[in-house]
């Protein structure tokens, strides 16, 4: 049955992105916040700001009384220290067809996993972690020529996450800095490692795609800063990764890259595969590099909207039963958040960890 309805918790800014995708495709649209503030900069600045006016369709509540009910797919959009306090909460009052989380998972503590797990499995909800990247057009035809041995057998894959938090900074014009926000502190979600672990899951992705399966060993290098303002981050964090198939690569995550550089690169026997987000104001790309021919690149058109609009038609996709297996799977987000958790203790122990 195609969803409906959509509950979206947190009227910041990815709420908005949320919001704005679900009523493209023509869905009903509560957005709740437990701050009045937020619910009046939704309606008054970043909508009509982002997406050229409001739209009276979505129903803006504040957590006491948003409505409580059996929706098709609830969104958890907020900070990633209460995304399991929620999902718990609402699993247990008003479990729906499908709930996607937002990325990251969790603070590296892990604290509530098991029991949202296990929660999600009792109430046969399907779960998705909001690393939407790996659903875009590009990500899947990367994996298609990559299966389709573009570049022959694949020795390596690397992919970076590297971004200057300056343009988060720029859509969050009322904090001041990270101290204001979990953003500022790694505990809770925030700092490289957690804001920026779509390098992290799409590194993930690709090797659970090409049939290398999941990382079995991660070590890491994190430099953390302690600022006076008290905030208490990691800016930029590097990973070694193994699989137990035998895949080795790298992963680099900051928030001091000017321009940003997000990019994955397949390194085959016969030459090399590079996925770049956002390569030009058009769209990703993908460039094939072979030795002795000239590189050809092969553009995605999209808007950041865009983004958004294809991960809500992705889950519903999931929910008829067109796709069955989904990238964007609980499962695979709460990888991430084990491999954010082990990043942190390789870094902290000074070796490798077993995942
Ligand atoms: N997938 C993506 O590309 C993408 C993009 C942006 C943000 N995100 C993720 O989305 C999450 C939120 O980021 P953001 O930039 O929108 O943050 P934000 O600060 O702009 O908005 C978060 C909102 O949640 C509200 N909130 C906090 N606790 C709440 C609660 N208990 N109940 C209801 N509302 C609550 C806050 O008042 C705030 O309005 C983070 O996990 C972030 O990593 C993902």
């Amino acid at each position: 049955m195609p969803v409906q309805n959509v509950k979206i918790f947190g009227a910041g800014s990815i709420g908005n992105h949320l919001a704005h995708a679900s009523r493209q495709l023509g869905w009903s649209v509560v957005v709740c916040d437990r701050d009045p503030e937020a619910l009046r900069r939704m309606r008054e600045e970043i909508y009509p700001s982002r997406y050229g006016d409001w739209d009276d369709g979505i129903i803006l509540h504040t957590s006491e009384t948003a409505p409580v009910e059996k929706f098709d797919l609830v969104c958890i959009g907020t900070p990633p220290d209460f995304h399991i306090p929620i999902a718990v909460e609402v699993l247990e009052a008003e479990a729906p067809r499908a709930m996607q989380i937002e990325k990251p998972l969790c603070p590296p503590s892990l604290d509530g996993c098991d029991q949202l797990s296990r929660l999600l499995e009792n109430e046969g909800v399907a779960g998705f972690v909001g690393y939407d990247h790996v659903v875009g057009e590009a990500a899947e035809t990367l994996v298609e020529l990559a299966r389709g041995g573009a570049v022959g057998e694949i020795l390596t894959i690397d992919v970076e996450f590297r971004e200057h938090w300056a343009g988060i900074f720029g859509a969050h014009p009322w904090l001041s800095g990270p101290e204001d926000s979990y953003l500022g502190f790694w505990q809770r979600g925030g700092g490289a490692s957690g804001e920026h672990s779509h390098a992290l899951n799409f590194w993930s992705f690709l090797n659970h795609e090409l049939g290398f399966g999941p990382a079995s060993r991660i070590s890491a290098a994190i430099r953390y800063r302690e600022e006076d303002s008290g905030a208490s981050y990691d800016d930029l964090a590097s990973y070694h990764l193994w699989t137990g198939n035998g895949m080795q690569g790298r992963v680099v995550q900051d928030v001091v890259t000017i321009p940003s550089k997000k990019e994955a690169l397949i390194q085959g026997v016969e030459g090399r595969l590079r996925w770049i987000c956002n390569h030009s104001p058009e769209g990703d790309a993908i460039v094939i590099e072979r030795p002795g021919s000239d590189a050809e690149t092969r553009v995605f058109p999209k808007k950041r909207p865009d983004d958004f609009i294809r991960e809500m038609r992705h889950i519903e996709a999931v929910l008829d039963g067109e796709i069955e297996e989904s990238p964007m799977s609980y499962e695979r987000g709460l990888e991430t958040a084990r491999l954010i958790q082990a990043g942190h203790e390789s870094a902290r122990e000074g070796k490798v960890i077993e995942i």
